[in-house]
């Protein structure tokens, strides 16, 4: 049997039949976190819906992963629903495919590499206990703080003085509504709007280019800056970057781009994980407990370095059980250029395939009692155990998250040096969710949560009114 006549041969896809026209569009636009965990539960690891005129697969069978992640990542681009992605971010690294990306990836990559990644441990501690000495007087104040926004400020000050050379502290405030809009932006919500061409001048298209224009306006200071000082590794090599081909520097637009798609994808995502993160240990007093025994045995008082974040297993078994309830980037597209095979099943050329990081990390044919934050899922030889492409946070394969090891080194040290000095409550009120309308996994709301300086700890129960975070 020839390959195209034995996958014409295979079992049709189940999935949910959904309205006439709309198909399952209404319930994706009404909680596409929730209505993608329940196709899964009911018509398994591979099913089929129809959005709109789209069809649709949602894969979370570990070995389908695998193969569209890896195995045969040749076949799987990054497809129409990435469109949404290059309205805001251009042509970077994560909209694009071929020779433009991978020159782009060779062009980066040493900046990313474990073993650079380490310089970066000095420029967290920094920001972090900057961050800390503001909330010592907050907290001396009785004030309460909007957790988002002070992870997200913290986030985008590392990156941009240890990857850029460039202190954008006093644009935070200016950049946090950019973000808020375009990560919202960049989702499918399936609405009208989104279909019109980008050139019509409709509200959605004008907030986009005057988001673009202020990225653009501060990628050119600090371009300047570079220029002056030298500073900032990456800046370095994009500065340096040079076509394959022609050998020609980069354009503008494409070091616009690069750097917009890099400040995008290493913020927003780094701080929406240490949200979560700090918001599962405040709800989990013996997770709290064990952490602080580790980090008072590891550290004993002082800051952490790059080379104490080994030690400090139990704090990273913390942020890896936050990544896998709360993975920042819960969804996501490849289209098939051609048919495939993906357990048993036939996926025609030009079709969509979503692989949802959430939906995966909450299967319960792999994770016990999915629901409940428990790092110690992550205990060593439980991890060994488990089957690969189970877990994946920051994806797989070639296109796997550049920044992985900047993130995680980030987060261990942030989690630690917070932990050191706060307990954090969420304020009575507040109803905390994971919100699943824009391409991050931010909670609904703000999060408003009452510091408290560690040696005045709170009562060791639960904060009230922490909602549905587990
Ligand atoms: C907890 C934090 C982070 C999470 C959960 C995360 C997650 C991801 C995921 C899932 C992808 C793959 C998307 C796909 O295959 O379609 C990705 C790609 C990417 N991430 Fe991250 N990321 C994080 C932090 C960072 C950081 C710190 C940076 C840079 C400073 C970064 C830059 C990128 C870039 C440029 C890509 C595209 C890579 C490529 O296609 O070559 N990310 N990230």
């Amino acid at each position: 049997m020839t390959t195209t006549s034995r996958t014409a041969a295979l079992r049709q896809v189940p999935g949910p039949r959904g309205v006439p026209v709309l198909g399952s569009l209404p319930q994706w636009k009404t909680s596409t976190a929730e209505f993608l965990l329940q196709v899964q539960r009911d018509y398994g690891e591979i099913s089929r819906m129809k959005l709109g005129p789209q069809t649709v697969y949602l894969v979370s069978d570990p070995d389908a992963v695998g193969r569209v992640l890896k195995e045969n990542s040749g076949n799987y681009v990054r497809g129409s629903l990435y469109e949404q992605f290059k309205t805001v971010m251009g042509d970077g690294l994560l909209t694009t495919d071929g020779d433009f990306w991978k020159s782009h990836r060779r062009a980066v990559q040493p900046a990313f590499l474990r073993k650079a990644v380490t310089a970066v441990g000095p420029y967290v501690v920094d920001a972090t206990n900057e961050m800390l000495d503001e909330w010592e007087e907050r907290a001396h104040r009785g004030e309460p703080v909007d957790l988002i926004t002070e992870t997200l400020k913290l986030t985008l000050v590392t990156l941009s003085r240890s990857l850029f050379g460039f202190d954008i502290k006093p644009a935070a405030p200016v950049l946090k509504d950019v973000v808020d809009n375009v990560v919202e932006v960049m989702f499918k919500h399936g609405s009208v709007a989104e279909m019109l061409p980008s050139w019509l001048p409709t509200k959605r298209n004008r907030s986009i280019a005057r988001d673009r224009r202020i990225f653009g306006r501060l990628v050119e200071e600090i371009r300047e800056r570079h220029a002056r000082t030298g500073e900032g590794r990456l800046m370095e090599l994009i500065e340096a970057a040079t076509d394959p081909v022609t050998g020609e520097r980069w354009s503008d637009e494409e070091i616009r781009d690069e750097m917009l798609t890099i400040y995008l994808a290493g913020h927003e995502t780094t701080a929406v994980a240490l949200l979560w993160t700090l918001l599962s240990v405040a709800n989990n007093p013996a997770a709290q407990e064990e952490m602080d025994e580790e980090i008072d045995r590891v550290l004993g008082g002082r800051v952490p370095g790059p080379e104490d974040v080994e030690e400090l297993q139990y704090t990273k078994q913390v942020v890896d059980e936050s990544l896998r309830l709360y993975p920042p980037i819960w969804v996501y597209p490849r289209d098939a250029v051609g048919d495939d095979e993906l357990g048993g099943y036939r996926i025609p050329a030009k079709s969509s395939v979503l692989l949802s990081p959430l939906v995966s990390h909450r299967n319960p044919r792999y994770w016990d009692n999915p629901e409940a934050f428990d790092p110690h899922r992550f205990d060593p030889h439980l991890v060994k155990q488990r089957p690969r492409m189970t877990y994946f946070p920051f994806g797989a394969g070639a296109r796997m998250c550049i920044g992985n090891y900047m993130a995680l080194l980030e987060l261990r040290i942030a989690v630690a040096m917070i932990s050191q000095r706060f307990r954090l409550s969420v304020l009575p009120g507040n109803f905390i969710r994971y919100g699943d309308t824009s391409i991050s996994l931010r909670p609904m709301s703000d999060v408003w949560v009452k510091l408290h300086p560690r040696d005045a700890r709170p009562a060791a129960s639960a904060p009230s009114g922490t909602g549905a975070v587990a």
